[in-house]
């Protein structure tokens, strides 16, 4: 291990982060009874520019009034480069006592983050909030992609990164106008065969980006988080991406549609046989290490120490889920 050690953010469950539009007040209960690990109500790209207003009010009354349980509650403010942020953030956080997060969208720089910081620092001051705000941020841009490490550490009130996969797109002018999934331009072609023929890959046009912020949040304590995943028609599809991502090591997966709610959980959620066998693993070193080895076969497999961590990280995360 390195002699800098990084504390971890505040530990929260992320498998499922369900986007609310803040002005559709019909859909607040439901989300408030919903399965989500995170509701963030949204007063960014869902939301109109003539609607800023209302949107504010309705959400203030919502996160006051609702009976949002254990939920973690969040508010997708606008971006810096608009007129509404600040007030979304003065609005929002002078009047919300129950709510527990931001969600920055189209963080840029490390700036933009310590910003809004001083502003979310003041209103807490001046109004003795008990409870400490935490920021997710979205990194969506080009730019906030090239700083993203620094993005990572600039602020202690940051607990999560989500990768935006639709801005991201327009940012970096991906050839698309999906959001999220595949594309049927990302693939390999094998060389041919004998015969002449080749097999098609399909690729992951976003596995690189994905995998850039990830580790930026790993290594500085913060959850990775995958974006939206448009076509909600598209279970399998919706699958097969949360599945990309869980495996890349992302903690959760946002949801447009409340179907697609218990979809993260269960992939974010560690199955039982997962834990069986971290279980296994954990013992079979146990007795390893009482007869001096460091590795050794279980199943046919070698298990060394670092089977350990990766163990004890799944059980971990089982044991966080359990617990709530
Ligand atoms: N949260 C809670 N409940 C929701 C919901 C949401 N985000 N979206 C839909 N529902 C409810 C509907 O009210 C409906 O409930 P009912 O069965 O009691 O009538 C049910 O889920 C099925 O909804 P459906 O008719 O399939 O969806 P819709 O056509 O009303 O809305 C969307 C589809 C995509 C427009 C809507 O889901 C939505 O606005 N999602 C969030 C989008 C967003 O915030 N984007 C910004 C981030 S990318
Ligand atoms: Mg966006």
């Amino acid at each position: 291990m390195s002699f800098t050690l990084i504390e971890p953010a505040t530990p929260r469950l992320h498998r499922s982060e369900l986007a609310v539009p803040g002005t559709r007040t019909e859909l607040f209960d439901k989300a408030a009874a919903s399965a989500a690990d995170i509701v963030f109500l949204d007063l960014e790209d869902a939301v109109a520019p003539d609607d800023k207003p209302q949107a504010r009010r309705n959400v203030v009354q919502a996160l006051n009034e609702l009976d949002w349980g254990s939920k973690t509650t969040m508010v997708r403010i606008n971006g810096l480069d608009t007129p509404y942020m600040y007030r979304d953030v003065i609005d929002v956080v002078e009047a919300c006592p129950r709510l527990d997060m931001l969600l920055i969208p189209k963080v840029g720089t490390a700036a933009d983050v310590y910003a809004v910081d001083m502003l979310v620092t003041q209103i807490e001051q001046a109004h003795g909030r008990a409870k400490r705000l935490g920021f997710e941020v979205l990194i969506e841009t080009a730019l906030g992609m090239a700083h993203v490490e620094a993005i990572a550490q600039a602020s202690r009130r940051l607990e999560a990164m989500s990768f935006g996969v639709a801005d991201y797109a327009a940012s970096t002018r991906a050839r698309t106008t999906v959001i999220g999934g595949v594309h049927p331009d990302s693939v390999v072609l094998s060389d041919p065969d004998a015969q002449g023929r080749r097999e098609r890959f399909w690729t992951d046009p976003w596995h690189a980006a994905q995998t850039r912020m990830l580790v930026a949040c790993r290594a500085y304590g913060l959850r990775p988080v995958d974006g939206p995943f448009g076509d909600f028609s598209d279970p399998e599809g919706f699958l097969a991406a949360a599945r990309r991502a869980a495996v890349l090591g992302y903690e959760g997966k946002w949801a447009i549609h409340p179907s697609q709610v218990a979809m993260a959980n269960e992939v974010f959620t560690p199955s039982e046989a997962e834990v069986t066998k971290a279980r296994r693993i954990v013992e079979a070193m146990a007795r390893a290490a009482r007869e001096g080895r460091g590795a050794v076969s279980l199943d046919g497999r070698l298990i060394d120490i670092a089977s350990i961590r990766m163990a004890e990280a799944l059980l971990a995360k089982a044991d966080a889920i359990a617990r709530g």
